[in-house]
């Protein structure tokens, strides 16, 4: 299927777009079928030997299981590291709220993991305009909101020496390079095609309806000329959620005609709400997520009273027959952040089995992700002001093109 051939969601699949995400099943997006639809490629354990061979570097464990699950020309990635070309990586984050979430963190991630395995620089949009222009805030706040996501995202140790962020509103208004990319794609989409990508209606604000301008344009390796020295050819690598696809599929769709590289990417299931894997963790719904700011005592208290447990519905029952771990949201959060695969292993037989108890899963839960945001808080506030300003400084990176 070309890239731009994904159909509106017909109301009997599941909904998976840049603003919702529901299944109907208990265990969440069936990503075979979104593979289909979408038209992209399943991550194969050949791709992923490939990698291994090229970088002498044994697969992250949330592309090793399954996590990374789509792609789309990542091998002409590997080509192109394995020939000594150039690539950059390119990621973001629409910044609605002062607080990430876990779910957030997935795609920056693996975004570390790569910029430390292929050493390339990195471009993260930070899109306080689109904020702007969804949800309830002043342009002002979704502006400082950046600023504060930036901190987030610096703690996770990019480095700085080939990872520029930058804010829409800023860059926008000092690049007439990144200007020019916007304008460009802009007058090669249509209204109609934007209404059948994204689902656009009229009464959409005309801010809405360019948006998709602005996440496309740092596809492209001549938006920003102080890193790439005006090159057009230097192709790029995006780690995303598959709901931002729409928008990747629309810049592929046009970045020939602008004689530019397609953009290749690597999508990220998601990492489901509390309540169970049938919508997304979002920041939107609170009780449905846990966030970066939140204290021990929350994290416990949120897994232990909202994670949707696959347990038996009484010890006795479930030393009988056992959890599912399939559906059990507790054994699914261990899949993206317990590294080591024979704990995972041992847990799922012990769960599977009836011998581990949901309230035992929980717990180690708990004790993985207590530390692991503690440490994120303590990161984030060594993050200085004065640190953010350079990596949101349009500079020269790291890089030999
Ligand atoms: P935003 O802020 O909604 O999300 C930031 C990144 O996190 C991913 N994501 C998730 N991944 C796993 N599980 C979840 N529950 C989950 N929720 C969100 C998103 O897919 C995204 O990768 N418009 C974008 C910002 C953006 C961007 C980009 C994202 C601009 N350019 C290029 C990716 C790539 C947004 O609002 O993301």
């Amino acid at each position: 299927m070309a890239d731009n051939e994904a159909s509106p969601n017909p109301v009997e699949d599941d909904v998976v777009d840049p603003w919702n995400v529901v299944s109907k099943s208990v265990k969440g997006v069936d990503y075979d079928k979104l593979i289909k639809r979408f038209g992209s490629q399943k991550i194969e354990v050949a791709l992923l030997e490939r990698m291994e061979m090229l970088t002498g570097k044994p697969p992250h464990h949330l592309l090793k299981r399954g996590v990374f699950f789509s792609q789309r020309d990542l091998s002409q990635v590997l080509d192109l590291y394995e020939k000594g070309k150039p690539f950059f990586l390119y990621t973001g984050r629409g910044p609605s709220s002062e607080a990430m979430h876990l779910g957030h963190l997935i795609p920056f991630i693996i975004t570390k993991y790569l910029q430390d395995t292929f050493n390339v620089p990195l471009v993260i949009q930070l899109t306080d305009d689109e904020k702007f222009l969804w949800k309830d805030l002043t342009v002002e706040e979704a502006h400082r909101l950046a600023y504060e996501n930036a901190k987030d995202i610096i703690a996770l140790g990019f480095d700085v020496n080939k990872t520029f962020i930058f804010s829409d509103i800023d860059y926008i208004g000092s690049s007439s390079a990144f200007y020019m990319n916007m304008l460009r794609i802009q007058r090669c989409v249509t209204y109609n095609q934007v209404k059948g990508i994204f689902g656009f209606g009229d009464s959409d604000c005309i801010g809405k309806i360019s948006f998709p301008a602005i996440q496309a344009a740092p596809s492209f390796s001549s938006s920003f000329p102080h890193i790439f020295g005006g090159r057009k050819d230097i192709p790029c690598l995006i780690p995303c959620a598959i709901d931002q696809d729409p928008y990747f599929r629309m810049t592929r769709d046009v970045a020939p005609r602008l004689g530019y590289p397609k953009p290749a990417l690597i999508h990220s299931q998601f990492f489901p709400a509390l309540q169970g894997a049938q919508t997304k963790m979002s920041a939107s719904d609170p009780n449905s997520s846990i966030f970066l700011t939140d204290s021990d005592k929350q994290v416990k208290t949120k897994i232990n009273k909202y994670a949707y447990s696959g347990g038996g519905s009484s010890v006795e029952e479930h030393r009988k027959t056992g959890g599912n771990c399939d559906v059990d949201i507790a054994y699914q959060y261990l899949t993206f952040f317990l590294e080591d695969d024979e704990k995972l292993q041992q847990l799922k037989q012990d769960y599977s089995s009836g011998k581990l108890l949901t309230g035992e899963l929980k717990k180690v839960l708990i004790e993985i992700l207590q530390p692991l945001i503690k440490q994120h808080k303590e990161r984030r506030a060594a993050v200085t002001d004065e640190t953010v300003k350079e990596y949101m400084t349009p500079r020269k990176l790291a890089f030999d093109y």
